[in-house]
């Protein structure tokens, strides 16, 4: 995977190499690569566990300096027996082991039920190949915790909210890897419950770690979350690498993939998304509880993923981002079989700001909706929200755009409230299913396009040569043509 992406932000890079005549054959060279590398990245995973029938040769790698298994806490891996006390027996035990580096947990191949149970400072959980924890479903074994205070608000519910899973707060120095096991949130039973109306409360996420930092997730699989899968709060220093995060992409509510929430030097790269909402939503808080808050996530890079969305998108930006979000770098990513590809969500209420965004090497495969700026997400925590707190929206790039079977390439929909500011658009060619005008669409937006861009860009934006000659000037910032209808 990150060789072979390598590979494909080169091309992505030189859209004019010689060797392909025409950009649909450029095309087909970006896909093939981007699905062969994808292919190689998982049979290698493979090959390099799973041998001898079904032994793994590699044992658990001592990452630690002292090493527990669950087994020695009592745990019993037969997917029916529940292991919470065997976890926090565990996490008790490394507890008292900080200032000697920690310890780490290891999670054995089994199936191993359990109820929510947290997490400590300097521990490192650790899943071997064929290791699954289970949540179980059961609502009753799931404890209520307080509102986050940037939401004030239970997120479905006013009040409480059920905890996570693998839960986390004040920590420091904590670690869940593996060789590829797997947490299994289980959350069929949720959903269900949830489109029912039979929940009085809001759903707990997968994984939650709130105020840590040096935080690193990495060579494990997520599946199938009741709520947002990966929800780092509020944290400093964050790794998600070389991690899978799967949920059906159809009627699993909610299932987000990672939501870095008022986070701050955070790093996801090298992972495989598909969920049933977005798969990446970086967020900073709701309306005047996020205002007052005030912790915006930034410097924040996400590269080299392939993400499927079929209700929602593969990267936003809010629609929560009352404490702002700024330095935000996406790069290297194919999106597929989606609903949007990039969204950047914000409505009248939510004060903060969204700037200094860059997206850069993007492949769209399949997608409705490209690019989408939307400032009128209305959904807001009850009446209490100040209509005049207006979000800025300024300083977007994209850059190196691709496409096939796009239906709306651009839909960038400011308002005479939150106009929309320096949007730049520099080398984008992105195919599209549906050949009627309109397919770059704007409102209330200013910006720059920077050489030829295909399809043509709406009247708004200033138009520039390669060189930086000014060719052409917005005719028309204001002008309204966007149309819900395509
Ligand atoms: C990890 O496991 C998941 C689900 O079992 C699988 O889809 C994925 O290909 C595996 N990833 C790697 C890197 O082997
Ligand atoms: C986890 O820690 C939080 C915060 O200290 C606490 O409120 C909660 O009860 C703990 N949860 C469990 C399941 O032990
Ligand atoms: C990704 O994780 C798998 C195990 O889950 C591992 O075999 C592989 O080497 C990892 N790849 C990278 C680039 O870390
Ligand atoms: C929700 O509240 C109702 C009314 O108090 C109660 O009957 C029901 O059991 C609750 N449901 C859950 C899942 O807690
Ligand atoms: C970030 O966290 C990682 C993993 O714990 C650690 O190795 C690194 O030193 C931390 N970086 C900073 C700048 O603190
Ligand atoms: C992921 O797994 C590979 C193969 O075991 C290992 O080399 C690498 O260090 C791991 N990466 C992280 C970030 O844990
Ligand atoms: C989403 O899934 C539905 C049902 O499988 C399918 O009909 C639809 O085409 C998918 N949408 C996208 C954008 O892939
Ligand atoms: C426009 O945005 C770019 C970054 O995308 C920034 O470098 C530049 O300074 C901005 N220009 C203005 C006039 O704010
Ligand atoms: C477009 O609308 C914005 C915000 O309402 C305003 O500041 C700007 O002057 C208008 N531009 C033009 C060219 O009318």
């Amino acid at each position: 995977m990150v060789e072979n992406s390598g590979v494909l932000g080169w091309f992505l890079l030189n859209p004019k190499t010689p060797p392909f005549a025409s950009h649909k054959t450029l095309f087909a060279f970006l896909w093939v690569a981007a699905l062969a590398s994808l292919f190689v990245w998982q049979r290698n995973t493979i090959s390099g566990f799973l041998v001898l029938g079904g032994v793994p040769v590699q044992p658990p790698p001592k990452l630690r300096p002292v090493v527990f298994c669950l087994t020695e806490f009592g745990g019993v891996g037969d997917g029916v027996t529940l292991n919470t006390e065997a976890f926090e027996r565990g996490v008790r035990a490394i507890s008292k082991l900080g200032n000697k580096g920690g310890g780490q947990l290891t999670v054995p191949p089994g199936r191993w039920l359990t109820a929510p149970f947290n997490l400590t400072s300097h521990m490192t959980l650790f899943l071997a190949p064929d290791a699954v924890i289970l949540a179980i479903q059961d609502e009753k074994y799931w404890p209520l915790m307080p509102a986050l205070p940037s939401y004030g608000y239970g997120r479905e519910h006013p009040g409480p909210r059920y905890t996570s899973l693998i839960h986390g707060q004040n920590l420091r120095d904590v670690v869940i890897t593996g060789h590829n096991g797997t947490i299994n949130g289980q959350g069929q039973t949720w959903w269900t419950k949830y489109r029912q109306k039979l929940l009085n409360h809001t759903r707990g996420p997968l994984v939650q770690i709130l105020w840590s930092s040096d935080i690193v997730i990495s060579n494990i699989t997520l599946r199938d979350s009741p709520f947002w899968t990966l929800h780092p709060y509020d944290c400093k220093n964050v790794t998600v690498k070389n991690v899978t995060i799967l949920a059906p992409v159809y009627h699993a509510p909610n299932t987000d993939g990672i939501d870095p929430d008022s986070c701050e030097d955070m790093l996801i790269e090298d992972c495989y998304i598909s969920v049933g909402d977005d798969a990446i939503a970086i967020k900073s808080g709701w309306d005047q509880y996020g205002i007052t808050y005030g912790r915006p996530s930034k410097n924040i890079v996400i590269r080299n993923l392939v993400v499927r969305s079929n209700v929602s998108a593969g990267i936003s930006i809010g629609s929560e981002m009352s404490g702002g979000v700024s330095n935000v770098l996406v790069e290297n990513i194919l999106v597929w079989e989606s609903r949007r590809a990039m969204r950047i969500k914000t409505a009248p209420g939510r004060g903060g700001y969204v700037r200094q965004i860059t997206y850069r090497n993007l492949v769209f495969k399949n997608v409705r909706v490209g690019i989408v700026i939307k400032t009128d997400y209305n959904e807001h925590p009850g009446a209490g929200y100040d209509p005049k707190a207006l979000p800025i929206l300024r300083d977007v790039r994209f850059i190196n755009i691709r496409g096939q079977g796009v239906r709306v390439p651009v839909r960038i929909q400011g308002s005479e409230q939150i106009p929309i500011r320096n949007v730049t658009f520099q080398n984008m060619k992105v195919g599209t299913t549906y050949k009627k005008k309109h397919i770059f669409q704007c409102a209330f937006v200013q910006g720059q396009v920077i050489g030829t861009i295909s399809p043509a860009p709406c009247d708004s934006f200033d138009r520039y040569d390669e060189q930086g000659q000014l060719v052409k000037h917005a005719a028309s910032q204001n002008v309204t043509d966007i149309d819900y209808e395509i």
